[in-house]
């Protein structure tokens, strides 16, 4: 069958079409996949507004889906798949409504889906658009951390729909404090992106001066080489920073995040220091280090601690900040260390920040379950949970 998918949660407007088979092992194809990213627009709020991400949602529906229908007959479209949420509220009733038409133009069910069930979704399908997890029964448990601009989840996954929520940020989530701390550096939006970039400048240059400790690039003023303090638990990267911030609630015996306080010590760090250090690229690109690495550690701990208490067979990893080079590096590392017979489960970049393959292929399993509904009788619910 084909899925019609469309995701509207935040700040993408994305459609695809995806060719779902086979009941007992599922296998997908990606037909078309069309994402209209907004990201120029919000870049001079520093974040998503809401009231834009609307408006252009309504405008750039119509115009994909002209796309997407190109040489295509509707009759080819068995289901429409559209998330309902977790997400801003006014984002997703856009992408209901256009859905909910489309349902009852072509006389096809609907089948709402869960963002952050899709995020999940995102790992069984592999970047050439095969299906990447052949074998269900050596899946689960399996752990997952999904960790996005408004999500840091830590949810066990005992089969296909089943959940259970461990841990969760208490505050910010992890990519809204890369957000949030690109802004206080002046890197601009997504911070995500902006800090791993500053973060690798750091990483090249500190690795120069470790090889040749002559060179010029070596600076008095910071003590990388002097191992002022232990090197980071997560890393085998040469780099290390004298910036220390906080790993919060790091060693606490719970499952839940909190980064709230990250984004207060940056900026505290960022307010004494003089205003020509600050725009140092020195400065930037240390800071960006220690940023990512402690987000890094923190994620990495906590999942690692989860997975072993939970005798998970699979990690699985979803979200925006899954797409960060440094993360996955040193998850692969940390798991072969400690958890060797565990399988480490990743998208494919392009599918870890937000996208409707992944609303498509969690629309088939649902589908799969008998879980479409009559387009009248479906809400968005800006709060769901899975
Ligand atoms: O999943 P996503 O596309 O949208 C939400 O559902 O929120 O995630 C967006 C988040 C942003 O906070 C962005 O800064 C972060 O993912 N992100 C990254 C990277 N690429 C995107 N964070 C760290 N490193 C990256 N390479
Ligand atoms: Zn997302």
């Amino acid at each position: 069958m084909n899925i019609l998918a469309i995701e509207t949660s935040c700040d993408d407007t994305c459609i695809a079409l995806i060719k779902c088979s086979d009941k007992t092992n599922p296998k997908f194809e990606v037909l078309k996949n069309v994402i209209s990213s907004q990201i120029e627009i919000h870049r001079k709020w520093g974040g998503v507004y809401p009231t834009l991400a609307k408006r252009e949602h309504q405008k750039n529906l119509p115009l994909i889906l002209k796309k997407i229908l190109k040489n295509l007959d509707i009759d080819k479209i068995d289901a429409i798949a559209v998330t309902i949420g977790p997400g801003l509220e006014p984002c997703l009733w856009v992408g209901l409504n256009f859905a909910k038409k489309l349902s009852e133009k072509w006389k096809k069910p609907l089948i709402p889906v869960n963002h952050i069930e899709g995020h999940i979704a995102a790992n069984f399908i592999g970047g050439n658009s095969k299906f990447k997890i052949t074998n269900y029964k050596n899946l689960f448990p399996a752990m997952c951390l999904i960790v996005s601009g408004g999500h840091t989840q830590l949810i066990l996954m005992t089969n296909y729909g089943k959940y259970k929520i461990l841990g969760e940020t208490r505050d910010d989530a992890a990519g809204e404090c890369f957000d949030k701390t690109a802004r206080i550096l002046g890197l601009g939006y997504p911070g995500g992106p902006a800090i791993a970039a500053k973060a690798a400048k750091f990483q090249i240059q500190n690795y120069k001066s470790q090889i040749n400790p002559k060179s010029k690039i070596q600076n008095p003023t910071t003590t990388h080489l002097q191992w002022t303090r232990s090197p980071s638990p997560y890393s085998r990267t040469v780099a290390q920073s004298a910036i220390h911030l906080p790993r919060p609630m790091i060693h606490q015996k719970n499952y839940d995040f909190s980064f709230s306080g990250l984004k207060t010590a940056v900026l505290y760090d960022y307010k004494k220091r003089s205003s020509k250090e600050k725009k140092s690229k020195k400065y930037i690109q240390e800071m960006s280090f220690e940023i990512q690495q402690t987000i890094i550690d923190v994620l990495i701990s906590k999942t690692l601690k989860a997975a072993k208490d939970y005798k998970a067979k699979t990690i699985i990893l979803g979200g925006g900040v899954i797409a960060n080079t440094e993360l996955k590096k040193q998850f692969k590392e940390k798991m072969k260390k400690e958890i060797p017979n565990s399988k480490l489960y990743i998208p494919a970049s392009k599918l870890c920040t937000d996208n409707a393959v992944m609303i498509g292929i969690t629309g088939y399993f649902l589908w799969l379950n008998n879980k479409s509904k009559n387009w009248k009788n479906i809400k968005v619910n800006a709060n769901l949970r899975v």
